[in-house]
């Protein structure tokens, strides 16, 4: 399998958000052909800030034409997909449901169906769903196993419900195309600019770029994944699913097993920024809310021995290194 990538041709959906970006930067090293879809040009982008836009095709459009998904891989001999373009946004979500059912439904059947449609022969189509398609359950029914029903309740965990559903459907006996779809704990790492996900709004006020002003009372647990994991785990997923027909139609959790309080991390982010003075102002000041947290799962962890067992893989860094690496990244995108 050395040098499986060199010329391979690959469309990534979603190719300037933190997910795509760094996955194009791991292909692209590998010797790939990377395409990317581009719906919202954002100069900002890891995959601006890191050059890999020059080492990619970038073309704009929206996940939904259906004419122009089919134009791209039949133009382009597309061999290997990854679709990971979403509106991901919880808040967005609860406030616009249908522009996210738009992206993440319709985005999702139309590619789908595209590569159907275009009988490509492609090799292999990772589908991202996520850990919170899962919606929620009791905690002594936690961690989530890939067996367990889809019950979500929140529009963006809806949203990845469908997705997860309609890309099961694709890769039933009748239809029979090579797809993976991933269910996934909360990502992080260098190249986040979403700034309403917990991790780089901390670090982000930490560094002294904003005030942090905590949205819940912290209570809650989530699991999370490094970006690096979660790149090294795409890649082996799709080269193996290329050769390997028995991987076709399966569902893979990844996350860490080990759920972190809330609170507890906002406060060790903000311990590992700041000076001990600042911190001890800082943990005096912050003022947590009372009010419960609305329109989120309050427990999340992720079984991940399906995919250890099939691809030997474990998250091989661990919340401080990872956070660490993170914050040095951070010094230097926020300073540009
Ligand atoms: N980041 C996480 O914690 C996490 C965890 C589990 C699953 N996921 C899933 O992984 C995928 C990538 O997440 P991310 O964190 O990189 O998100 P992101 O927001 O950084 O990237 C998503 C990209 O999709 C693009 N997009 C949205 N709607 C589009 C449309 N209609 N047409 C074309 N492009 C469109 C956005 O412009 C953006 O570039 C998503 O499917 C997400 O649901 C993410």
């Amino acid at each position: 399998m050395k040098g499986f990538w060199k010329k391979r041709k690959v469309l990534i959906t979603g190719i300037n958000g933190f997910v795509g970006a760094n996955l194009a930067k791991s292909l692209v090293h590998q010797g790939a052909s990377v395409y990317g879809l581009i719906r919202n040009y954002n100069p900002y982008s890891f995959l601006y800030f890191e050059k890999i836009n020059k080492k990619t095709t970038l073309i704009n459009g929206d996940i939904t034409d259906f004419n122009l998904i089919k134009r791209i891989i039949v133009e382009e001999g597309i061999q290997h997909v990854f679709h990971l373009a979403a509106q991901v946004e919880v808040g967005t979500a609860l406030e616009y449901p249908y522009l996210t059912w738009e992206s993440n439904i319709r985005g999702t059947y139309t590619l789908l169906e595209a590569i159907r449609e275009v009988e490509m022969n492609v090799k292999s189509i990772i589908i991202a769903s996520s850990d919170k398609a899962y919606g929620s359950y009791p905690v002594e029914q936690l961690p989530y196993k890939e067996s367990y029903p889809l019950k979500p309740e929140y529009p963006y965990d809806v949203s990845k419900a469908c997705g997860d559903l309609i890309a099961q459907t694709y890769c039933s006996k009748e239809i029979n195309l090579p797809v993976i779809i991933t269910r996934f704990a909360n990502i992080y790492g260098p190249g986040q600019l979403n700034f309403s996900a917990l991790v780089p709004d901390c670090i982000r006020s930490a560094l002294g770029h904003s005030t942090f002003i905590p949205r819940t009372n912290g209570e809650h647990h989530r699991d999370f994944l490094f970006i690096n994991d979660v790149v090294d785990l795409y890649v082996l997923m799709a080269k193996k699913l290329s050769n390997d027909k028995s991987l076709n139609g399966q569902i893979f959790n990844a996350g860490s097993n080990d759920p972190i309080h809330i609170k507890s991390l906002i406060i060790k982010i903000f311990k590992l920024v700041m000076d001990p003075e600042a911190f001890t102002n800082f943990k005096r000041n912050i003022k947590f809310p009372n009010s419960k947290i609305h329109g989120e799962i309050l427990f999340q962890q992720m079984d991940f021995k399906k995919i250890s067992n099939s691809f030997k893989w474990s998250p091989q860094t661990q919340i401080n290194e990872g956070i660490k690496l993170s914050i040095e990244w951070y010094k230097k995108f926020l300073i540009n």
